[in-house]
């Protein structure tokens, strides 16, 4: 099966599988484990932008995911993470020891990509994906993972 029909298969799969329910962490968390299985990833979760009151700053905080413990906060701009977040946009990193500031949070991780999820134009989370394979990401990726995060009304 090829890397679209595989996207194919799976996204009507996890839409129903949300679509009966209500709760974001239960649906995230379904979302994530889905990705990780169908696809064998070394590391698939979410992270929400969340208010820090102490910092009087926003941050990524670790939410539902699949794989190795991971780095629980990133700051705005920092990593693929952070960094997706400030452009709002889905970067793919063929070789994440070439991406500047990557946060290594397994030094197993050597391509990965990083979703925003935008609601009423703002970031409120992203989707990272991280693979053991260098170049395991696409555009193929991009436009179903975005498709994915858009559609899903889990937010
Ligand atoms: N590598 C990411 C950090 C998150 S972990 O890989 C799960 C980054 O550079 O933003």
């Amino acid at each position: 099966m090829t890397k679209e029909e595989k996207y194919q298969n799976l996204l009507p799969q996890i839409q129903s599988l949300v679509s009966g329910e209500t709760d974001t962490i239960a649906n995230m968390a379904n979302v994530v484990a889905a990705l990780h299985e169908a696809f064998g990833f070394w590391w698939t979760g979410f992270y929400f932008v969340k208010n820090n009151a102490q910092k009087n700053t926003e941050e990524l905080v670790l939410g539902p995911f699949q794989g190795p413990i991971a780095c629980t906060r990133i700051p705005f701009g920092r990593g693929v993470c952070g960094t997706a977040w400030q452009r709002a946009e889905t970067i793919v990193v063929p070789d994440v020891h070439s991406f500047p500031g990557h946060i290594a949070c397994s030094s197993a991780s050597n391509s990965e990509i990083v979703v925003p999820v935008i609601r009423n134009e703002h970031v409120v989370a992203v989707l990272d994906i991280d693979s053991r394979e260098f170049g395991t990401f696409d555009d193929t990726d991009r436009r179903y993972l975005e498709l994915l995060t858009q559609n899903l009304n889990m937010l």
